[in-house]
């Protein structure tokens, strides 16, 4: 193929990956423009020197290194689906969050802050996975007595795993392949690392390269296949997120470091819904799972507090009562600072201009910041109202009435919108004892009561505001 520089343009060798957001990109630049970040894009080698070159590249782009079939046309209602056959991991929220269960020859990115509980969750997974997958547990990290040492203090069943220290993935898949497990767990994929590249282990070329290499062993074996991922804060040299589109599913490991609760949550999931929630408590035996989680992101401080409104989310198919904080503050900048953590930046913004327009609040001399009790994340914007209410409540230097809860969409016209299953959220208020609830007109019953809760139903943010 001659290209128009008139020189032979012979397929590009290689190819710059943006390490925050996985994007592709044919030539270097500061900036990824996918995403805006800068400095993160670095150099893969796009072929390999495998034997497979061109399937190599092809599948790289369908997003996962399998073999490519000769394709055919078919007419779709000729295909034969079959239900993937699932696994349980004998771990109820692990299963939860994976869309019920694991599905044989799939491939799951586990992701998380160092520390927070991959290989204890993983562990416990194999383990107890063993009776009907054999599992082999691939350590790059900690050495076999560590591995082996955990199991033991944690009480895990050992028959049936087995367990290898390597990190060269060609070494690695030959030992896998005669022993044939069902379940391979990869601690950690950034210790992973091909012969065919020169690349160093941990570079975003070799860690995507053996992880393309476990999801095409995955796919021609049906082998399932969990890979641990480090993210690292700032995104990371070779941050998991390049693997994203590769894998079959992403899950996040998220808690803060004080406490000791810990949240899954599928970011990505071929095979399920991805706002499903898993929880767990770490403790001396590992992780414990929390099959009714509703209160334990509760701050538990006595008495109301300024800045602070207690809401009932809905993630997946359970309700879950957390608390927003809010710390409104005079500001010496011009620019006032709106930090948000556990919800959305952005959001935060556009919230504070309707209650300044809407509301006749104005916090453009404040700095704002916003925090989710428990580490955990916000992702529904019934968080709107509650919001608000404690943005209000930190500014006046008043607590909103003893035990009341809020939730509800709040609109660019400062109209309050409803919001899903509003009903089952304010029963689960009432079951945790609060007495006061102010939420979407919608989503109000007509009685206005609910299990003797009082339910103040507002149109208009303003309504809401002058009822808190
Ligand atoms: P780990 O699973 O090694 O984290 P990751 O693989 O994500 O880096 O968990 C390490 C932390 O968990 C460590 O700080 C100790 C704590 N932990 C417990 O509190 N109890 C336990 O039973 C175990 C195994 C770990
Ligand atoms: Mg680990």
């Amino acid at each position: 193929m001659i290209g128009k520089s008139g020189k032979s343009s012979a397929r590009r060798a290689t190819a710059y990956v943006c390490s925050d957001c996985g994007s592709e990109h044919s030539k270097w630049q500061g900036q990824c423009t996918d995403c805006g970040r800068w400095n993160t894009l670095s150099e893969i080698a796009l072929e390999s020197a495998m034997p497979e070159k061109s399937g190599v590249a092809q599948s790289r782009r369908s997003g996962w290194a399998g073999k490519v079939d000769p394709p055919a046309i078919t007419a779709l209602k000729d295909v034969t689906v079959s239900e993937e056959s699932r696994e349980t991991t004998h771990i109820g929220e692990l299963d939860r969050v994976l869309g019920g269960g694991l599905v044989h020859g799939s491939v799951v990115l586990v992701g998380g802050d160092p520390g927070i509980g991959k290989s204890t969750l993983l562990l416990q997974a194999v383990t107890q996975m063993a009776q009907t997958m054999p599992g082999l547990y691939v350590t790059g990290e900690e050495s076999l007595t560590q591995v082996a040492g955990r199991a033991v203090r944690l009480g895990l069943p050992l028959e049936g795993v087995h367990a290898l220290a390597e990190t060269c993935i060609e070494r690695i898949l030959e030992q896998a392949a005669p022993m044939g497990p069902r379940l391979i767990v990869a601690d950690s994929i950034q210790t992973l690392w091909t012969e065919t590249l020169t690349a160093a282990p941990g570079s975003v070329s070799q860690v995507r390269e053996s992880a393309a290499r476990l999801v095409r062993y995955a796919k021609e074996t049906g082998t399932a296949v969990f890979l641990v991922g480090h993210v690292t804060k700032e995104g990371g040299i070779a941050g998991p997120r390049v693997l994203e589109h590769m894998v079959d599913a992403v899950l996040y490991f998220e808690g803060e470091s004080g406490s000791r609760f810990r949240v899954l949550r599928a970011f990505k999931n071929r095979f399920g819904a991805v706002n499903e929630l898993g929880v767990f408590a770490m403790g001396d035996k590992g992780l414990r799972e929390v099959p009714n989680p509703s209160a334990i992101f509760l701050s538990g401080h006595r008495g109301p507090q300024p800045g602070s409104c207690v809401m009932v989310t809905r993630e997946g198919t359970r309700p879950l009562m957390v608390e927003v904080q809010a710390l409104v503050d005079h500001s010496p900048l011009s620019n006032p600072r709106r930090v948000a953590v556990g919800m959305e930046g952005n959001r935060l913004a556009m919230l504070l201009a309707v209650l300044h327009r809407h509301g006749g609040v104005a916090v453009g001399d404040q700095d704002v910041f916003v925090n989710v009790v428990g580490g955990i994340r916000v992702q529904e914007t019934a968080v709107d109202l509650p919001l608000l209410l404690a943005v209000l409540s930190s500014l006046r230097d008043r607590p909103l009435g003893e035990q009341t809860v809020a939730f509800g969409e709040v609109g660019l016209s400062g109209e309050i919108r409803p919001v899903p299953n509003g009903e089952e959220r304010l029963k689960e208020a009432a079951t945790h004892g609060f007495k006061r609830a102010i939420v979407p007109k919608a989503n109000a019953p007509k009685s206005g009561k609910v299990a003797g809760m009082d339910v103040i139903a507002v149109e208009r943010l303003a309504d809401a505001l002058e009822h808190a």
